[in-house]
């Protein structure tokens, strides 16, 4: 049997925000020291403390934003601990993160910096769990307040003369764990009290995203829908619209967390058979039900999908790399976790009337990260591959699709073999990215883009390796990278090919 993938015309519009493309980086293990930060004294290559090289690797996949400065760091994070001149900051412990010292050498303005360079949004996590409403205030007016008052007077006082531009901010993390170990009934009071001093000062009125559920926790997502909002318009770039909305709360997003990990037991990253490869692959493909069961809920609420669901932590999570810290999350990265990130960001994209934002974890050396370093080595991992290839679905227009293949085996579980997503840009360019999950077996495509005005080529993107274990290290750093793909047929709109097993394919017609 062939395997039909029906592409059709999106009658409602809707658009694959790019900031489904977000990415993460707490102050966690080397993922801001190290990875993003060396410090200006640093041999390694840096602009005011931020390396280079790790830069010039982000800027290519187009990043929409960062969040920082977590995770769990952002419930006891106290941001003035970290501006003004860096040898007065204090050292403090990392109490989540292996209770190392945070010499607070990365704050609020090297962050911006590192945003600036990156051509990217920040995505700011505020501190509910120790944190006071008057400091979560301050914060906000540090960064964007451009008259006269003591948070901007102090902000120019450590050389920054112009406000930032914020738009995202989250009312706290994990607020049901080591966000406070919280009850959602408390946070939700909680949040509606943080966000009503989240002030506007700008032009730009700030994106308020609330603490959600983790994983299936569906009360969480019901009671936060009931009490969190009293407001489901839609977002609005209107400063007069939302400064008279003073008495109802504001919630723009919801956010979830869903990890592919095995809880239980944390498997390695890079030794595994066929056993542990399926056993991701269907692990991975549950944050298909965990969206749709969680709009369901919200679309009670909200009909219009005014708030939006916000996927602000998602990716493998594997046992630590042998002889590293354990509280450091150091990971290798294989073709599993390309498909891994291939299959989320699908279904990401399929569900972009809900989804309107997601962050993989973590951007460096942490978890799923896309880059590594050692030193003043850097690679690039086949995750990094996936958000280079699936970049051309930001801001497109999605295509919905219907997909008709095989299962893919084992034992006695299955899952669906391909998964699929698709879009139009602006310019009428097409993009279909498969994902094929079975490792021993090719398989032969048909796509039918009958509904769509006439495409007259095609060519194609392939990440693959020899081996599901294949990964990229620092002797051999290129061992998974993309490929061109160009067997592929296309006539009157009907394309044919055959996709190679354990495969990641990004196909381009227009
Ligand atoms: O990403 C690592 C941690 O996972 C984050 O700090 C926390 O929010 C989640 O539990």
């Amino acid at each position: 049997m062939t395997s039909l993938i029906n592409v059709n015309k999106n009658s409602k519009n809707e658009v694959i925000s790019r900031h489904i493309y977000g990415h993460f980086a707490e102050h966690l293990g080397r993922c801001v020291y190290e990875g993003i930060w060396v410090g200006e004294e640093s041999p390694i290559p840096n602009t005011r403390g931020i390396r280079n090289d790790v830069v010039d690797a982000l800027k290519k996949l187009n990043i929409p934003n960062v969040r920082w400065p977590g995770g769990c760091f952002a419930d006891e994070y106290h941001w003035k601990d970290g501006i003004g001149p860096r040898e007065s900051r204090p050292s403090i412990v990392n109490n989540n993160w292996g209770k190392v010292t945070e010499n607070n050498h990365f704050g609020t303005h090297e962050f911006l910096d590192f945003c600036e360079q990156l051509g990217t949004e920040p995505y700011i996590c505020g501190n509910v769990g120790s944190g006071t409403v008057q400091e979560m205030q301050e914060w906000i007016e540090y960064i964007t307040f451009d008259g006269q008052s003591p948070m901007a007077d102090l902000r120019r006082k450590n050389g920054r003369e112009k406000p930032w531009k914020l738009k995202y901010f989250g009312i706290g993390n994990e607020n049901w764990g080591c966000g406070g170990k919280m009850r959602v009934e408390h946070y939700a009071d909680l949040y509606r009290r943080y966000e009503t001093f989240v002030r506007d000062y700008s032009d730009i009125p700030i994106y308020k995203i609330a603490c959600g559920p983790s994983e299936a926790d569906y009360h969480w997502t019901e009671v936060m829908m009931r009490e969190g909002t009293g407001r489901t318009e839609p977002y609005s770039d209107n400063v007069m619209t939302s400064a008279w909305e003073h008495y109802r709360p504001n919630m723009h997003g919801l956010s979830l967390h869903f990890y592919t990990r095995n809880r239980a037991n944390y498997d390695s990253s890079t030794e595994f058979t066929e056993e542990k490869w399926f056993d991701y692959m269907r692990r991975t493909v549950v944050m298909e039900e965990l969206i749709q069961r969680h709009t369901a809920i919200m679309d009670k609420y909200d009909p219009e999908k005014n708030v939006d669901l916000i996927v602000d932590e998602w990716g493998s999570w594997f046992k630590v790399e042998p002889g590293t810290n354990p509280g450091f999350l150091y990971q290798q990265n294989t073709l599993r976790d390309a498909l891994i990130a291939g299959i989320n960001l699908n279904i990401f994209n399929n569900h972009c009337d809900r989804v309107h934002m997601a962050n993989i974890a973590q951007l460096v050396n942490v978890l799923q990260a896309v880059v590594l370093t050692e030193g003043e080595k850097m690679l690039l991992t086949p995750t990094y591959h996936v958000f280079e290839m699936y970049k051309v679905h930001q801001d497109a227009k999605l295509l919905p699709v219907s997909v008709s293949t095989k299962n893919y085996s084992y034992g006695e579980d299955t899952l669906p073999m391909l998964n699929v997503s698709a879009s139009q840009d602006d310019s009428g360019k097409v993009h279909i990215s498969i994902c094929n999950l079975d490792p021993n077996n090719s398989e032969q495509v048909h796509v039918n883009l009958k509904g769509l005005s006439e495409l007259s080529s095609a060519s194609g993107r392939l990440l693959t390796a020899e081996a599901m274990t294949e990964h990229n290290t620092f002797e051999n750093p290129n061992r998974v990278e993309p490929v061109a793909f160009n067997n592929i047929e296309l006539k009157e709109n009907e394309l044919s090919l055959t996709i190679p097993s354990k495969s990641v394919l990004v196909v381009e017609i227009q």
